[in-house]
């Protein structure tokens, strides 16, 4: 996770116990400019498979609402859990169109995704 201007209320939290056990956020990618990501999407590794993940970005999505275009970035390996939410992978014939500062965190994605997990990093959209 990205530790710079983190907002705790873009946050959504799973807790179990007073123990957080989940987290996901939803932040503005361009200062107003109608672009979002969903990111820092985790869930603790011992509760995974009960649907806390979904249950998290069911709730983003129903806060955020229609107010822009929705992208994220995940490993490859990851795009199943997405396309249940109408998720799409980006072609790469639409990058230019990309929020700069989303294609700069793809960049340094891959490299330590690449480099140590040697795994793809990509971009996702939901219309609107
Ligand atoms: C991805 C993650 C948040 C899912 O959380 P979770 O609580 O296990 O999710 P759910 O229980 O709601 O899983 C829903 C379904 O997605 C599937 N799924 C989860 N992770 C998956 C993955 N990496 N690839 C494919 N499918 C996946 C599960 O198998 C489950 O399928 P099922 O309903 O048929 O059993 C969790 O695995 C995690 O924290 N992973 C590490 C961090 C990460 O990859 N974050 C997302 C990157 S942006």
């Amino acid at each position: 996770m990205n530790p710079l201007f983190l907002q705790a209320e873009r946050f959504v939290c799973a807790e179990m116990d007073g123990r957080l056990i989940g987290f996901g956020q939803v932040r503005p990618l361009d200062g107003g400019g109608g672009s979002f990501e969903v990111a820092s999407l985790l869930v603790d590794e011992a509760e995974r498979g009960k649907g806390i993940g979904s249950a998290i970005v069911r709730r983003l999505l129903e806060r955020h609402g229609t107010k822009g275009t929705l992208y994220l970035l995940t490993l490859s390996k990851t795009t199943p859990f997405w396309e249940r939410f109408g998720f799409r992978l980006v072609g790469s014939d639409q990058d230019t169109s990309l929020p700069a500062l989303l294609r700069l965190e793809r960049s340094a994605g891959t490299l330590v995704a690449g480099g140590l997990l040697g795994q793809t990093v990509v971009v996702m959209t939901k219309d609107e």
